[in-house]
């Protein structure tokens, strides 16, 4: 019996002194994200990570992993349902392979006439319910954070749709984007983004699309001679994380992560289109491409070649989701 005791009181001391020891570690979260730290996304991690630590008083480290170092496009989405990484904020147009088709809706040719319109959906019902979406595959959303208007790049003037007829233009891995390029009689290369300056540098690929801050953080403008402001859709994220870790959480820390992101996703969204604009004037002065605006004629034109991408997805996309981000936007398509 007293064996028994003394075996308990150890076993008592042992478990009080691990729980203490556990207590002071702090709670780490990765976040892993593939662009630059000079982006929308990179200064809205960045900020996530100081807030995080100053809210939860350095109950919670976030290490930030920028620029593919940890994981590339699709690696990252299989590391946090496994729980390798915490956080991640990929772009809306990463979704499909998961399973959740409905975020391509993001990737529809001028479906946002600016910013304000697609806040519309990302802080409305529309938006809420894309997230919940998620749930099922393991992973809660928390945020929906902002980059741009994408803009056409290649290595010969961009000023009408048919200029880019016969080009490999490298695309995220959307089935919305895919119909997109092939619209305009081009050819999708779905790949990576930690792989495209590669790709375009060395001919893989002939040119691609994206906001200018992406272009720029790259150093694509350095490969890529024409750039169109076509601001043709939007890029966009959704901050996610593991659910079984965030549901893990003690509640407490778990508000304070929730106010955390809150004043990131302000943050990040401040910033996004003057980092766009600034990576813009960048692109102009570093003289190594020309950058030009379509008439309104042309714009015209690439609307024309691009607005049939609506309906031809409806199928994938499910028409009530479409349907959905139109009445929010006051989008009237064409009849
Ligand atoms: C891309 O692959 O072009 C973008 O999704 C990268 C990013 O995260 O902005």
């Amino acid at each position: 019996m007293k064996l028994k005791l003394s075996a308990l009181f150890v076993g008592v001391t042992a478990a009080a002194f691990s729980f203490g020891a556990f207590a002071q570690q702090p709670i780490v979260i990765k976040f892993s994200h593939v662009v630059a730290a000079n982006t929308p996304k990179g200064k809205g991690a960045e900020f996530f990570a100081q807030k995080a630590n100053e809210l939860t008083k350095g109950k919670v480290k976030v290490e930030v992993y920028a620029n593919s170092t940890l994981y590339k496009d699709k690696e990252e989405m299989e590391a946090l349902q496994l729980g390798a990484v915490q956080m991640l904020a990929p772009s809306l147009a990463k979704f499909g392979p998961l399973g959740v088709k409905e975020f391509e809706v993001f990737d529809l040719p001028y479906i946002f006439d600016g910013y304000d319109k697609l806040h519309t959906v990302t802080t409305g019902e529309v938006g809420k319910q894309l997230l919940a979406k998620l749930e099922p595959k393991g992973i809660r959303g928390l945020a929906y954070w902002d980059n741009g208007f994408k803009s056409f790049s290649a290595n010969t003037p961009i000023k009408m749709p048919a200029d880019l007829k016969g080009k490999k233009l490298r695309i995220q891995s959307s089935k919305v984007l895919e119909e997109q390029i092939r619209a305009l009689g081009a050819l999708p290369q779905q790949m990576a983004f930690s792989e495209v300056y590669q790709a375009l540098q060395t001919g893989v690929v002939d040119g691609t699309e994206n906001p200018i801050s992406n272009l720029y953080t790259q150093k694509m403008h350095e490969v890529q001679k024409h750039l169109a402001i076509t601001d043709h859709g939007y890029l966009g994220y959704a901050v996610i994380v593991n659910k079984k870790f965030w549901d893990g959480l003690p509640a407490d820390v778990r508000k304070q992560l929730e106010d955390a992101m809150e004043q990131s996703t302000r943050y990040a969204n401040q910033i996004a289109k003057v980092e766009n604009d600034e990576s813009l004037e960048a692109v102009k002065k570093s003289g190594k491409t020309t950058v030009y605006v379509p008439t309104k004629e042309e714009k015209a034109a690439f609307m024309k070649a691009l607005l049939p991408v609506h309906q031809k997805m409806e199928s994938r996309i499910g028409k009530e989701t479409i349907q959905a981000v139109y009445k929010a936007t006051g989008f009237t398509p064409a009849k």
